[in-house]
């Protein structure tokens, strides 16, 4: 009989990556995906524990499921598996047991492999299972390998955790210690999603140009050296890596980024912050200019590179000037897209106990006029791609009759008509319109490339 199993995901791509792995551990055991909690035999909530509150939103949810458990246990009908993973469960896992004793089991991102063993025991009733065990290297060992991700553009974890412990940062603690995994576990990977029909793969890492792995004879594989490998492998037709910190940006990834056909133009690089003052008090290990000459370097290497970052405002101890340095960083480098976040003080990090915390008001004022600037900057870098022709991956349908979603090689998500059967090909667009968040374009007649 199959079960139904719903998985919450919330935060970073690696959480949406380590969510379909826990998918696939638990088809075995004839579990199926359901889009929805209310029925479910199993819940897993994949948290976050990067900004905000969100072990108080892990409780809540919580709540709420605990409701739905017992709807479902009057109904008849059967029962509800309720597990905490990710990034929160690593961190607060005895917390969440101790606050809520209905939750079956509680499990950090290193220890999913064993979900066929602790579902097992719930379903025992041996009580609560805690499992927040670290290395890394055990759980991809242990991934279910005829499992085939049918996306057509699909995320590949390379590399976990970090060791460069940014002062306001949690994942060094929820994530532990870099780790790469051995260079042909991934090539495998790789060609075992493109025969399930990916195309495009985006290599994960929380620091995943710092990607060091081993070759089967012992020897060192940079991230470039990977990039060069999986090029090679037929019908992969785009490759992208993210997040990566400045300190990695090492020359064979810049020339990667000249030389390699299939790694797309694109560049998510955080620098935080344009202040030296408070790039320092981050912990950063580098300055601005050093930033913007990283960035002078790829665009000589690449020069259509889009370029997209993460800045946090109200750092503790940030000033009205500290804060113009990061405006004038944002002018001087000009992103196609960015994330912003105000600062929120994480549990554990260094820059939490500060005492020169910046009123909310400030922040929310700062976090304001710098999204301003980005989302300016984003819609003038779409609008010159009017008139413009593109290769787009089309990805699936979207929300109107005929209309396709696909992506640009800059990342921009692209709406054009056209029939559903070309989805997963590689067509050649005629950009008539850049908005805000998107592109919008017709196929030149007669372009469309099988990619599939
Ligand atoms: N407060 C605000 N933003 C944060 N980030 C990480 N930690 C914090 C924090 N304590 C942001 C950084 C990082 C992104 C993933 O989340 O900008 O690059
Ligand atoms: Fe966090 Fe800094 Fe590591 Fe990024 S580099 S994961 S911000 S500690």
């Amino acid at each position: 009989m199959t079960k139904k199993l719903y998985i919450s995901t919330y935060g970073c791509q690696m959480n949406v990556y380590d969510s379909a792995r826990m998918a696939d551990i638990m088809a075995p055991l004839g579990y199926t995906i359901t889009e929805t909690p209310n029925s479910a035999d199993m819940v897993i909530l994949n948290t976050c524990h990067i900004r905000e509150k969100a072990s108080e939103k892990t409780f809540s949810e919580l709540g709420r499921l605990r409701n739905k458990r017992k709807a479902k246990q009057e109904a008849n009908n059967g029962d509800m598996i309720i597990a905490v993973a990710g990034c929160v469960a690593q961190a607060e896992g005895a917390e969440i047991m101790k606050r809520a004793p209905y939750v079956d089991m509680v499990f950090g991102p290193q220890s999913y492999h064993r979900l066929p063993e602790m579902v097992a025991k719930a379903t025992r009733g041996v009580g609560q299972i805690l499992d927040t065990d670290f290395p890394a290297e055990a759980k991809f060992d242990s991934l279910p390998k005829d499992a085939i991700d049918q996306n057509l553009s699909a995320f590949l974890t390379v590399q976990e955790g970090c060791d460069k412990f940014c002062a306001f940062c949690v994942v060094p603690y929820t994530r532990g210690a870099e780790y790469s995994r051995p260079a042909a576990d991934i090539v495998d990977e790789a060609k075992r999603m493109i025969d399930g029909g990916t195309r495009e793969i985006t290599l994960l890492g929380q620091n995943v140009n710092a990607y060091h792995g081993l070759d089967p004879i012992g020897n060192d594989v940079s991230l470039a050296e990977l990039i060069y490998q999986l090029a090679e492998l037929k019908d992969l037709k785009r490759l992208r890596y993210t997040t990566s910190h400045p300190l990695e940006m090492t020359q064979d990834i810049l020339e990667a980024h000249r030389d390699v056909d299939i790694l797309m133009p694109y560049l998510h690089l955080p620098v935080q912050a344009g202040s030296d003052r408070i790039l320092e008090a981050m912990n950063r290990r580098h300055t601005a200019d050093e930033y913007r000459r990283i960035i002078e370097k790829l665009r000589a290497a690449r020069p259509d590179i889009a370029l997209s970052g993460d800045f946090i405002v109200g750092f503790p101890g940030e000033s009205d000037s500290d804060f113009e340095d990061t405006m004038q960083l944002v002018r001087d480098i000009g992103y196609a897209q960015a994330y912003s976040f105000k600062y929120s003080a994480r549990p554990g990090t260094p820059a939490a106990t500060s005492d020169q915390m910046v009123p909310e008001a400030i922040k929310s004022e700062r976090l304001a006029r710098l999204q301003e600037l980005l989302n300016a900057q984003q819609l003038v870098y779409n609008q010159s791609f009017a008139g413009k022709e593109i290769p787009v991956l089309l990805e699936k349908e979207g929300r109107r009759e005929g209309q396709l979603i696909g992506r640009s090689p800059y990342m921009q998500s692209v709406y054009v008509n056209s029939p559903p059967h070309r989805i997963g090909r590689i067509a050649t667009v005629v950009v008539e319109e850049g908005n805000a968040n998107s592109l919008r374009g017709r196929l030149k007649s007669g372009s469309v490339a099988d990619a599939a």
